[in-house]
């Protein structure tokens, strides 16, 4: 990525010649092997043919007014088209000639408020946009208008993106307005750099540099974020350390909020809920005792006088340890509305999570925070969202929907999603995320009978909620290519792009980024985007097929360890989750089990209860079914989990293959890290079948049906070895 053109004043020489160097930069970044850094945000010259069509749309680049969001705007669109187009775009001040590009808002541009576009854009809120072809003063032009800056930002980089994916641009008629509110990533980062479930190098954050030097990648970690539409940043990790809410880390906070600003990112910080006890020596943090809420108030103040757009707290409370309002003998509601009280003055919200569960022998761990928050429905403060996850275990590579979704519906709830592959083979694996995101989304929670969709619970539509919202625990770090993986990258974009519009489909986001990551040829783009759109049931295959989850190593959660039974917590064990005996193998979450079933909605619960009802991707989810049980498909429950191990395997061989093929196609650096980090997926899937199979034939007493490989190495070497580890990341 480019370096900025930090230029003020009107349309400065200074900004061309910035474009000038940035152009130098970009033939030099080209000419080079691609080391990634760039993302989907490279700019390189379209193919001549395509550029001789866009040349005549952009011939001059019009934004009216002084901010640094338009300052990010112009340099965006000056350094995007020179990059794409081959040669320098001129800044103008008015429209002199056909092919202006106008973007702004009516407040900031003349231009644009003569259009009389108020009613529209409002319509479309300060983060929407409207791109329209039109004529000014006799001349053609493009306008990129919204009500407010952020908006028109979002408006350039969608315009950059229809170039960079070589669309037309003659005759547009966009607009677009984000459907949820907040659309933010959560960094578990510590104070220490280290990133907790972190696979790509270090902490974007350098705290012990801040705020005297501000690292400027954090201006193309913003400009990513801008270019998807993410607009919040919770900076620290959720298992807090309460130093952050200190002053002298609030100076921190300060200068990487300063630097995100002009992006429209929004910081936000998770507060520990006995800080006032670390940080100020109060005796508790009882939520109902007034010192306690004196000082989260006084702390909220001191928090908008430095950052006035502080977007909030992200709390994880009485979970894994965390203190929170029962540490005290209060409830999640006294928590959150207390903290919530000394934010809203400010504007501020209370990110409350749901990933609660106690430790308690013989309990369903899956049922419990449904059973600890539902009975708070319509409690919580205006201000506060409940941040749930996918699925009631914790990010596995399957899960059905979270039983909450639904069924709180007087109360405001924001999806977490997991960008980092904590359960996914970490930066080792190739994972597109969005078909996984996209199933939760798409799941029906029959709420409000057929249709009642997780989306639309996220969206309001469903239950009118004002505050809205998405969030992606980050998959970024130190490492030059951001992610580890560069296929991570399509993750980081796709949280983005589906946290603007639940609906978008996995193929399009796909497609999107592949053309401005790697390659618009069509060949190639055909063969990635299969490997892509493919990815996530390979890897459920080889990993927890039919609904297993849990059973990685302990710790790490990176190879396979379905024997595990070593920790003190029976919930943190695979052991507990699969349940494999000589009867067979799956958690019985039904009436006859732990009854967990009970709390999906009667119509969800009729399907999810009946093992022959149930899809059985999520059978041994729900169901504990005999070895010899008839599968749709005519086999054995033994012989089809055996199948979809081997399925896995195959598919990771497969795609191989075509990746090798490509080479050639994709510059070679980037080709052949992905081809080494494809080598380690087919090592980890093969190891996976091997031991899940070898653990569980203990008690299938089964053979391998025709079709699956033999182990490659004992069951007693695999339990072993531990080789799937962090260790093995290369
Ligand atoms: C998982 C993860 C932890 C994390 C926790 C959370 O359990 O392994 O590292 O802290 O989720 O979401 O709070």
């Amino acid at each position: 990525m480019k370096r900025t053109c930090r230029g003020r004043g009107r349309i400065r020489a200074g900004l061309l010649v910035c474009a000038a160097v940035a152009l130098q930069l970009f033939a030099g970044a080209a000419a080079k092997a691609d080391d990634g850094y760039r993302l989907w945000l490279r700019y390189d010259p379209l193919p001549a043919n395509v550029v001789k069509g866009y040349r005549a749309r952009v011939s001059s680049i019009v934004v009216q007014g002084e901010s640094p969001t338009l300052d990010a705007v112009r340099t965006e669109l000056v350094e995007g088209c020179a990059g794409l187009l081959g040669s320098s775009v001129p800044l103008a001040e008015k429209v002199e000639r056909d092919g202006a590009l106008v973007v702004g808002t009516p407040q900031s541009s003349p231009l644009i408020n003569g259009l009389k576009l108020e009613r529209e854009l409002t319509a479309l809120g300060p983060e929407g946009f409207r791109i329209r072809s039109v004529k000014l003063g006799g001349r053609s032009a493009t306008v990129i208008a919204s009500r407010g800056e952020t908006g028109a930002l979002y408006g350039a980089f969608h315009f950059l993106r229809l170039m960079q994916t070589e669309q037309p641009v003659g005759n547009l008629d966009v607009s677009q307005r984000p459907r949820l509110r907040l659309r933010v990533l959560d960094h578990w980062d510590n104070l220490d750099g280290t990133v907790e479930r972190g696979y790509a190098g270090r902490s974007l954050w350098d705290w012990d540099a801040l705020p005297g030097r501000v690292d400027p990648r954090l201006r193309d970690y913003a400009r990513a974020d801008a270019s998807v539409g993410i607009n919040g940043s919770v900076l620290n990790n959720v298992n807090a350390d309460a130093k952050s809410l200190s002053a002298e880390y609030l100076r921190k906070t300060k200068a990487v909020a300063d630097a995100l600003r002009p992006y429209g990112v929004r910081v936000y910080l998770s507060a520990r809920f006995s800080a006032p006890m670390e940080l100020d020596g109060l005796k508790t943090a009882d939520p109902l005792d007034p010192e306690v809420a004196g000082w989260w108030k006084r702390k909220a103040d001191e928090i908008y006088k430095l950052i006035p757009d502080f977007g909030g707290f992200l709390v994880k409370a009485n979970s894994e340890g965390q203190p929170g309002p029962r540490t005290y003998g209060r409830d999640h509601v006294d928590g959150a509305n207390m903290l919530a009280a000394g934010l809203a003055p400010h504007g501020g919200v209370v990110i409350w999570r749901a990933f609660v569960y106690d430790a308690k022998p013989g309990y369903d761990r899956a049922a419990a925070a449904y059973e600890q928050l539902q009975p708070f429905d319509g409690r919580f403060a205006p201000n506060v969202l409940l941040q749930v996850k996918n699925g009631a275990i914790d990010f596995q590579p399957r899960e059905p929907f979270h039983p909450l979704f639904g069924a709180m519906p007087k109360t405001q709830m924001m999806l977490e999603a997991q960008i980092t592959q904590e359960y996914l083979g970490h930066s080792n694996h190739l994972v597109f995320l969005a078909p996984a995101w996209r199933e939760v989304l798409d799941s029906d929670t029959r709420a409000e009978g057929p249709g009642s969709t997780v989306a639309r619970v996220l969206d309001g539509s469903l239950f009118g909620q004002r505050l809205t919202g998405m969030a992606g625990v980050a998959n970024t770090g130190s490492d030059r290519n951001w992610t580890g993986h560069h296929f991570g990258q399509a993750n980081w974009y796709a949280f983005g792009r589906l946290a603007w519009n639940p609906d978008t489909p996995p193929r399009q986001i796909a497609d999107e980024w592949i053309k401005m990551t790697f390659t618009h040829d069509p060949k190639a783009v055909a063969a990635v985007t299969r490997i892509m759109l493919e990815s996530h049931e390979a890897v459920v295959d080889y990993m927890t097929p039919l609904g297993l989850h849990h059973i990685m190593w302990g710790g790490h959660h990176y190879g396979p360890a379905p024997w595990e039974n070593k920790f003190e917590r029976a919930d943190w064990n695979p052991v507990y989750y699969h349940k494999a005996d000589a009867a067979g193998l799956g958690f019985d979450r039904t009436a006859t089990g732990s009854n967990a079933v009970a709390q999906y909605s009667p119509a969800v619960r009729a399907v999810f209860g009946d093992p022959n009802a149930v899809p059985e991707k999520y059978l041994l989810w729900f169901h504990h079914v005999p070895w010899d049980r008839r599968m749709r498909s005519g086999r054995t429950l033994w012989d089809e989990l055996a199948l979809d191990y081997q399925r896995g395997v195959d598919w990771v061989r497969a795609a191989r293959k075509s990746w090798d093929a490509l080479s050639g196609v994709i510059d070679a650096e980037r080709h052949a890290a992905v081809a080494k980090k494809l080598e380690i997926q087919e090592r980890d899937a093969v190891a996976w079948r091997d031991a899940c199979l070898l653990y569980f034939q203990t008690f299938s007493k089964r053979r391998l049906p025709a079709g699956v490989e033999r182990p490659q190495k004992t069951l007693a070497e695999y339990m072993a070895e531990s080789i799937l580890d962090e260790d093995s990341r290369q």
